[in-house]
């Protein structure tokens, strides 16, 4: 039997819904990793920072733009040292300055991807899957990169449906 992997980052804290500031104990993209795990069964690595983002949404922005410029790879508390046991990997993440926060790429970049099916997921308010699936075919050398998913961050909720179903495809 096929063997699933998400990777994922997503921010708690303060984040933008439709025009107004809200404090969330559950990043949008966390929803959507649920909803994949529920649907085809996956081990799950949580990309977690050593210094944290801001909770500030603004201030969170100009941190993460500043990283963007300047090809930043934060550092994380715990590494993910191989994919090679998997057969899938969904990497699961916001769009940051239109692809994956830094410090997810950064992660990305450290393993061997020879063999592997790899799917994006980018929760976004804008601008879908900005250019994350091309930085996934430089960083993932010798995977197969599929087709991806964009869902819009404000009904990722909402989207357990769409996600379980794009996930099962991808596996399928
Ligand atoms: C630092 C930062 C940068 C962002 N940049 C973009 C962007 O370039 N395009 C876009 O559509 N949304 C952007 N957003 C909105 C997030 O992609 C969106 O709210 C996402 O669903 C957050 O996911 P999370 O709650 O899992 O962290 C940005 C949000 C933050 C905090």
């Amino acid at each position: 039997m096929a063997k699933n992997l998400i990777i994922y980052y997503s921010r708690r804290g303060e984040n933008y819904f439709g025009g107004s500031i809200r404090n969330v104990a559950k990043g949008n993209t966390e929803y959507c990793v649920e909803f994949i795990q529920k649907a085809i069964g996956a081990d799950v690595f949580e990309i977690e920072t050593v210094k944290e983002y801001s909770k500030d949404y603004t201030t969170c922005t100009q941190e993460a733009q500043a990283e963007a410029r300047s090809g930043e790879r934060p550092a994380l508390k715990k590494y993910l040292e191989s994919v090679a046991d998997y057969d899938n990997i969904f990497v699961c993440g916001p769009c940051w300055w239109g692809t994956f926060p830094c410090a997810e790429l950064g992660q990305l970049e450290r393993l061997d991807w020879t063999g592997r099916n790899v799917f994006a997921l980018m929760t976004h308010e804008g601008s879908g899957l900005g250019h994350c699936e091309s930085d996934l075919r430089k960083i993932c050398k010798g995977a197969n990169v599929g087709r991806g998913l964009a869902v819009s961050g404000s009904s990722a909720q909402g989207s357990e449906s769409t996600v379980a179903a794009w996930a099962k495809k991808c596996v399928g």
